[in-house]
């Protein structure tokens, strides 16, 4: 199945389960600073991009660009891997939560660098991610088995060149309900819908998941979730291995 067609399986209900963080936006907001124009890749649904800016999408899936509101910037039906622009037409490249769909993320970061001026991606740490989240380190090993396949922050860094790479901590009531988004909202995961819109989990064998989530829920059901994750409940923001990179050329 290509990316295309992953995402037009299963980004239906994307818009309404993955509405930007406020203070992701913050912070991915602060790399634009000062910029003029820019370039979304693997747009969506628009996640993240900057009101105070020149903005075009790029995004393979017709499901994807159908839930972008009436207001948001314009996006051209294409992929990473072969941007249809001059070289240096942004000042900005970025990338949320995509690089790890894409068919060859090598053509597609060195396609961003020669686009832009500046690139901005976030991605994640899979050995942070395996370690500190307990859903998958205890309940879900063959999500971090999978994880681990994929281009994440080791690809991104490789292809990028210098870089400076930036914690982003999830806060325990994150809106954008990316796989880490609910560490301490363990209910959640139950919810189809809510794991429908987090691909680390749509795409995992259904029967594997399924038996893992009737594990979370008996544990949740009968406390023992909350005994054992007690010490979660004390904090407001976990680091789970979500990573800012940032590249100026
Ligand atoms: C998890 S979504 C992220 C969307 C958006 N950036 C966000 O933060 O909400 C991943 C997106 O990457 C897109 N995608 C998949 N393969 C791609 C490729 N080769 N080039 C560009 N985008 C791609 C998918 O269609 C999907 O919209």
């Amino acid at each position: 199945m290509s990316a295309t067609e992953r995402y037009d399986q299963i980004g239906t209900d994307y818009a309404s389960v993955r509405r930007p963080d406020a203070r992701w936006v913050a912070r991915i907001h602060q790399a634009l600073d000062g910029h003029r124009t820019i370039v979304n890749i693997g747009a969506g649904a628009g996640s993240y991009e900057p009101g105070f800016m020149s903005v075009v999408g790029v995004e393979p899936s017709q499901i994807m660009i159908s839930q972008r509101s009436s207001s948001a910037a314009p996006v051209v039906c294409g992929v990473a891997e072969q941007l249809p622009f001059q070289d240096g037409a942004f000042d900005v490249a970025l990338a949320v939560f995509t690089v790890h769909h894409w068919s060859d993320p090598g053509v597609g970061l060195a396609e961003m660098r020669r686009v832009s001026h500046k690139q901005v991606v976030v991605t994640w740490d899979p050995d942070v991610f395996a370690r500190q989240f307990w859903l998958v380190r205890d309940y879900l090993p063959e999500a971090v088995a999978r994880e681990r396949q994929l281009a994440t922050l080791a690809t991104v860094l490789a292809h990028l060149g210098p870089t400076t790479t930036e914690m982003l901590l999830v806060p325990d009531d994150c809106t954008d309900g990316f796989f880490g988004a609910y560490w301490k909202r363990p209910q959640a995961y139950l919810e189809a819908t809510v794991r429908g819109a987090i691909s680390g989990l749509a795409l995992l064998d259904r029967g594997v998941v399924s038996a893992a989530m009737e594990r979370l829920k008996v544990d949740i059901g009968q406390g023992r979730w909350h005994a054992r994750y007690s010490d979660l409940m004390e904090l407001c923001e976990l680091d789970l291995g979500y990573r800012l990179v940032v590249a100026e050329h």
